[in-house]
């Protein structure tokens, strides 16, 4: 490997990118290398020692006291969104970032807008920061030159480049510095601290006298900056403080806190022996999960990375692609930021409301950010007050998978106020000003086609081809 990444260091031309690509090529060898240490090793983690985090180790949101310094402390914080990503699980081409979630509003307009009535409010100049990754890149350039002007200062930097590798040989697939995109990978988000650092961006941020960087995914429409966290994590000394909510049938594989062998933990579905994963699912034992929405000391990031301290769990994603029309069978190495929990001092969760995350992952989810349950206040999502209990659980089936079917075939979003669960499979339409009641499930049958006529009200019902009950 280490000769293969050399050789791959010498097909660099051009000087200015040399030493950040061989600073790259170096921290992938000790990925790899402790991957390949991780799985010799092959220790599995022991149950018994898994505790319930204490009642220090996760407090619950309502305990904290308001956000009294809230202007001083602003000029502490600096607000990271997780940009590496591309929006192809929704059949987006580009960053996820800028699909149009909300009234013409994508995702970074919606973030930008948030950030910018802050620095309004309280008189501050609190910065946004974007991690890209070089798939995503050149499109956010473009597209943030528009706010130029604004109360806010956008900055981005790029996180690692990384050579996919062989399934079976496990050599890299690039064979040169400028080889096909899709012979690399952005290696997960756990990458912030590395790139953090490398890019010079961390050093900037504190020489602007900032101490807490909050991250989060940038499809959680949920993630805004909110004063009482900050006041608490200054009050508190803590290091790093990740955000969890109660969890609910709909989300019993995201990952939790644990108090393991006394160090406090995440623990992810793919870490936990397979006779325990219905015990790890269960709401009563492990109660809430992680919403990637974290809040970081900049301090510590520069300690722990120039000590080389930050060593997560190396989650081995497997994927065939294709070069040159030829499949192969390839590995990418990637880690998580929030398993670096542990290596924080005085760490801890804190219990926030489900509406502190609101993720768009899926056209069902789009559909749910976009309805009459939701109205936009400088650019963030408030749930409307005559709503009652969790959200409706939506099921769109394939024919909704990409967002252009989904625009297609519901062009006017339906009045779902009153909507406990919908399922809707096939070829089916919505007509406009359509209004959802209780459960409602639409099952068209493949070469049919359901279209549901201009105001109609279905409360309670299964719809099937023309049959219904
Ligand atoms: P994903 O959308 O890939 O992850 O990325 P997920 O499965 O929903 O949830 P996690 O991993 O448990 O949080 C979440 C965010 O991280 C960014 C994506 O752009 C998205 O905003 N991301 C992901 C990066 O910035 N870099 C990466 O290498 C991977």
């Amino acid at each position: 490997m280490r000769n293969a990444l050399n050789k791959l260091a010498d097909s660099v031309q051009d000087d200015s990118v040399k030493d950040r690509f061989e600073n790259e090529m170096d921290s992938f060898f000790s990925l790899f290398r402790r991957y390949l240490t991780d799985k010799a090793a092959d220790t599995p983690l022991d149950w018994d020692k898994i505790r319930s985090p204490g009642s220090d180790e996760v407090v619950d949101y309502v305990s904290l006291s308001n956000g009294e310094d809230a202007a001083a402390n602003l000029s502490k914080l600096a607000v990271l969104k997780l940009n590496g990503g591309l929006g192809t699980s929704m059949g987006c081409v580009g960053p996820k970032s800028v699909i149009e979630v909300r009234d013409g509003n994508t995702f970074l307009d919606l973030a930008v807008r948030q950030i910018e009535h802050l620095n309004r409010k309280y008189d501050a100049d609190v910065p946004l920061l974007l991690m890209n990754s070089f798939n995503t890149d050149s499109d956010t350039a473009k597209i943030i030159r528009k706010y130029q002007g604004h109360r806010i200062r956008v900055k981005t930097f790029n996180q690692s480049r990384f050579p996919r590798i062989f399934k079976d040989s496990l050599l890299p697939v690039p064979q040169s510095f400028d080889d096909s995109l899709e012979a690399w990978y952005p290696p997960g988000h756990g990458d912030l601290f590395e790139s953090l650092v490398s890019s010079g961006e961390l050093d900037a941020l504190l020489a602007q006298g900032r101490e807490v960087l909050f991250v989060s995914n940038g499809d959680n429409l949920g993630a805004t900056v909110d004063t009482k966290i900050l006041t608490h994590m200054l009050e508190t000394d803590a290091e790093y403080i990740m955000e969890l909510t109660d969890k609910t049938r709909a989300d019993v594989k995201g990952g939790t806190l644990i108090n393991y062998d006394g160090e406090i933990r995440l623990l992810e579905i793919a870490q936990v022996p397979k006779e325990h994963v219905e015990e790890f699912k269960s709401i009563k034992k492990f109660k809430n999960f992680n919403t990637n929405n974290l809040w970081i000391n900049l301090k510590a990031v520069k300690r722990l990375v120039e000590a080389n301290a930050i060593q997560v769990e190396i989650i081995p994603n497997a994927k065939a692609i294709t070069i040159n029309k030829a499949e192969y069978n390839v590995l990418q190495l990637e880690t998580a930021v929030g398993a670096a929990i542990r290596h924080f001092k005085g760490a801890h969760g804190v219990v926030v409301p489900r509406s502190r995350f609101l993720p768009v992952k899926t056209c069902s989810d789009l559909l749910l950010v976009k309805s009459d349950l939701f109205f936009l206040e400088h650019g963030a999502l408030r749930l409307d007050q005559s709503r009652f209990g969790p959200n409706p659980l939506i099921k769109l089936g394939s024919h909704f998978k990409k967002v252009s079917g989904f625009q297609q075939r519901i062009p006017h979003m339906p009045k779902i106020l009153e909507l406990d669960h919908l399922t809707i499979t096939g070829n089916v339409s919505l007509g406009k000003g359509v209004t959802l009641k209780g459960t409602v499930i639409i099952v068209c049958s493949d070469g049919q086609r359901i279209d549901i006529p201009n105001g109609a009200v279905l409360e309670n019902v299964v719809v099937t081809g023309n049959l219904t009950i």
